[in-house]
């Protein structure tokens, strides 16, 4: 199967250029200017951006969570990926309190196995690090698994307290593998919890009011202080607020292997959403919650400095009608997480380019490579490069959606809501290719179920 791409212009995170692509099977074979070759489909890409496809390294599709599951598995999640122009997604297995963290990760490969619309890895959520069980980490390694997430949030859920940390970071070190943090102080938190309930707080702003940015800043530092112990490299998920990237600046600028990624959610939405009526609310109960407005210019600014170098979704979708009603009289019964894995690209584009914000290539850079190269995907994934995946995005500059749960070309999560409803984009996702194939054509999935392969990752190499 041969693809050629005429006339786009090919943008990666250091390139700019007009040419030709040719694929043949899954990889890109040529670039050059005015190919002239036979190829089973040919595709006019004139006016038309090429980027790579977009790696989201932070999903969770099919997860157990919050008394519920969440409502996009494996087949919507990665298919709605795809409709969005993310070719790739770095999902969470997760190690159940108890049991081996081996385990964990054969039930994720098998509520994946055959049914992705895209490629896909996995980090692994280890809760659980007692005993003999950090040996496991050398197996987790040779499977692929070379990055880890933590939590300094969710007491008694996924929490593990800071002897458990600094012991599983050694051994990450020690392998050469990564850490993920969820950076939450959730001991006091669960304090300020209790107060909150007791004095009868129960609407769904209190998930947000119970959560200060300090108690986010609190445990980045401590991650921070930790990992230089351990001597493991960090990287910061969902870093919501100015007061926890001022944290992550310090540690930059002393030359400390400290990554942070943030969340569109982050940089669109902020805390007044939560004092929408009628319990609209809980659509954006997540953790860490959305913060007061002006911290999107601080997130924005740690986009444009490099302080932050990532852009992931923390998809994790709740339906409204009855999954986030759990939380109908009490905040705290609301699963956490909102959904966004479709949205990622266009709004990025959109808050990034088209604002003037950020250049096309540190968009192209934020949105695929920063996380191929830190979690050992690149440059298989993360640019357009002779040898490297055909996972290509055909992007329209001048495209204009208005993103909407009704929208058919916006909204293909399993979800009965979009977060972003009502936001205008320019620019989206004309034809979208996974391993020279195209999967996406005009709003249209015409891949197949079960099309995305398991990504067995290398080890983390350094980036700036
Ligand atoms: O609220 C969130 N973020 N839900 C997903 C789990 C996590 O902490 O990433
Ligand atoms: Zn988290
Ligand atoms: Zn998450």
């Amino acid at each position: 199967m041969s693809v050629l791409i005429k006339n786009g212009r090919i943008i990666t995170a250091t390139d700019d250029y007009q040419g030709d692509v040719y694929i043949e099977n899954e990889t890109v074979t040529q670039i050059g200017k005015n190919l002239d070759r036979e190829a089973d489909e040919i595709i006019d890409a004139s006016g038309k951006y090429l980027f790579p496809g977009g790696v989201d390294p932070h999903t969770h599709l099919d997860m157990p969570f919050g008394g519920t599951v969440t409502a996009d598995n494996f087949e919507t999640g990665t298919r709605a990926a795809a409709h969005g122009g993310t070719t790739t997604i770095i999902d969470f297995a997760i190690q159940t309190m108890g049991h081996s963290a081996l385990e964990g990760l054969d039930t994720w490969h098998q509520k994946a196995d055959g049914q992705t619309a895209i490629d896909y890895g996995f980090h692994m959520i280890l809760t659980d690090m007692e005993g003999d069980r950090l040996s496991e980490m050398k197996t987790l390694v040779e499977q692929g698994i070379t990055s880890y997430k933590l939590f300094m949030a969710y007491p008694g859920v996924l929490y593990m307290d800071d002897g458990m940390i600094y012991r599983t970071m050694q051994r990450a070190g020690e392998l050469g593998a990564m850490i993920c943090m969820h950076a939450e102080n959730g001991i006091v938190i669960d304090e300020i919890i209790r107060k909150a309930v007791s004095e009868g707080k129960t609407e769904p702003k209190w998930h947000s009011l119970t959560r200060p940015t300090r108690m986010e800043a609190e445990a980045v530092h401590r991650t921070i202080s930790i990992a230089g112990e351990a001597e493991v490299p960090v990287y910061i998920v969902h870093l919501s607020s100015s007061d926890a990237l001022d944290e992550i600046v310090i540690a930059r600028n002393e030359g400390l292997p400290v990554y942070a990624e943030t969340c569109p959610q982050y940089l669109f939405l902020d805390y007044s959403y939560y004092e929408k009526d009628n319990f609209e609310g809980a659509k954006y109960v997540m953790s860490p919650p959305l913060r007061e407005k002006w911290n999107q210019d601080e997130l924005w600014y740690g986009l444009q400095t490099n302080n932050v170098q990532a852009v992931s979704t923390d998809h994790c979708s709740f339906r409204f009608q009855d999954q986030k009603t759990l939380g109908k009289d009490l905040f705290t019964k609301i699963p956490n997480g909102a959904p966004g894995v479709e949205n990622r690209m266009s709004l990025m584009f959109q808050g990034g380019v088209v604002e003037g914000r950020i250049s096309l290539n540190r968009f192209v850079e934020i949105t695929s490579t920063s996380a191929a190269k830190l979690f050992g995907l690149f440059p298989k994934k993360g640019t357009i490069a002779i040898g490297s995946d055909a996972d290509i995005v055909i992007f329209d500059p001048n495209r204009e959606e208005t993103i909407s749960v009704n929208n058919p070309c916006t909204h293909h999560m399993n979800v009965d809501y979009s977060a972003y409803e009502g936001f205008s984009v320019k620019g989206y996702p004309e034809t979208v290719l996974s391993r020279g194939k195209v999967i996406i054509k005009n709003c249209e999935y015409v891949g197949k179920k079960g099309d995305g392969q398991f990504l067995k990752r290398d080890l983390y190499s350094g980036i700036e």
